[in-house]
């Protein structure tokens, strides 16, 4: 089987590419890692080549054995499609879930990406809260996103209601609401923690001056959280932008009305009096 035609890897690639032409990933921004099945593992497996082991720098026990995907290190999104072997890699976890090796890809050279400990630590934390439902984590630096971090407190709250507003569907989309990370350096262990602690709350979280982090079952799924929250965004910036109130908006009790009719639970904390 040709690696490059399996429908995970076109799957991997074309969620990419659309992050790339939506603009979420200039030069080597975001990164992108998917939990394979078993037999997406089999179906592939006689072309691995297993590299050294390397410590992944935090501990997974909860993913020990499991395989991924991932985005390359200072590769870039736009490049992905055109050559999957030299911006993506396969990579599998050791028994203790504290280390991986590469087994397929980055034929060139390179590592995974330097958000490898939060998206492993992302992905531990859905695979027990989903029942393993969850496969996929994807990390964008989505402009608008980015852009309101600067003007709205942030709390979970503020940004949950504020998102929420902007389009009726969102609240069906992120029921549960979006998780807020303040500024800290990206790349290790600490932001990792703090993520995945918000990850058992939520399946969307916000880096402040940075980006987002999605958690979701497939790429359709967690490419369609990540465009909704952006789209939302993009409406909140032009709101503001044109003033600074609004005259009207969706109120408390049309989101509980809401609520009851698309069946979803929408947690009182965010429905507050403004
Ligand atoms: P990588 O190129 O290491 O994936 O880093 C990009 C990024 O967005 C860091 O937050
Ligand atoms: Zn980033």
């Amino acid at each position: 089987m040709n690696i490059l035609e399996t429908k995970v890897i076109e799957g991997f690639c074309r969620m990419c590419q659309d992050g790339y032409d939506l603009g979420w990933h200039e030069r080597n921004g975001g990164n992108l890692t998917y939990r394979m099945k078993n037999e997406e593992v089999e179906e592939v497996k006689a072309n691995f080549e297993p590299k050294e082991w390397k410590s992944i720098g935090t501990s997974v026990p909860g993913l020990a054995g499991e395989y991924f995907i991932v985005t390359g290190s200072g590769k870039y999104f736009r490049n992905v499609s055109l050559a999957p072997e030299k911006n993506i890699a396969i990579i599998e976890l050791d028994e203790t879930g504290e280390n991986y090796r590469i087994v397929w890809g980055l034929v060139e050279g390179g590592r995974p990406t330097s958000e490898l400990p939060s998206h492993l630590m992302n992905h531990e934390v859905k695979k027990a809260a989903t029942n393993g439902m969850h496969r996929v984590i994807y990390h964008c630096h989505t402009t608008n996103v980015i852009a309101l971090t600067f003007v709205l407190p942030l709390t979970d709250e503020v940004f949950t209601r504020e998102l929420w507003e902007m389009a009726t569907e969102c609240p069906v989309v992120f029921p549960g609401g979006v998780g807020v990370v303040g500024w800290m350096v990206p790349g290790g262990r600490e932001i990792a923690v703090a993520t995945s602690e918000l990850m058992k709350k939520y399946d969307v979280a916000v880096w402040a001056h940075h980006g987002i982090f999605c958690s979701g079952e497939d790429f359709d799924l967690t490419f369609g959280l990540a465009h909704t929250v952006e789209k939302s965004a993009e409406i909140l910036v032009k709101v503001l932008a044109m003033s600074p109130n609004k005259l009207q908006t969706i109120t408390p009790n049309n989101f509980r009305d809401l609520a009851k009719d698309f069946n979803v639970s929408l947690p009182e904390e965010f429905l507050y009096e403004k």
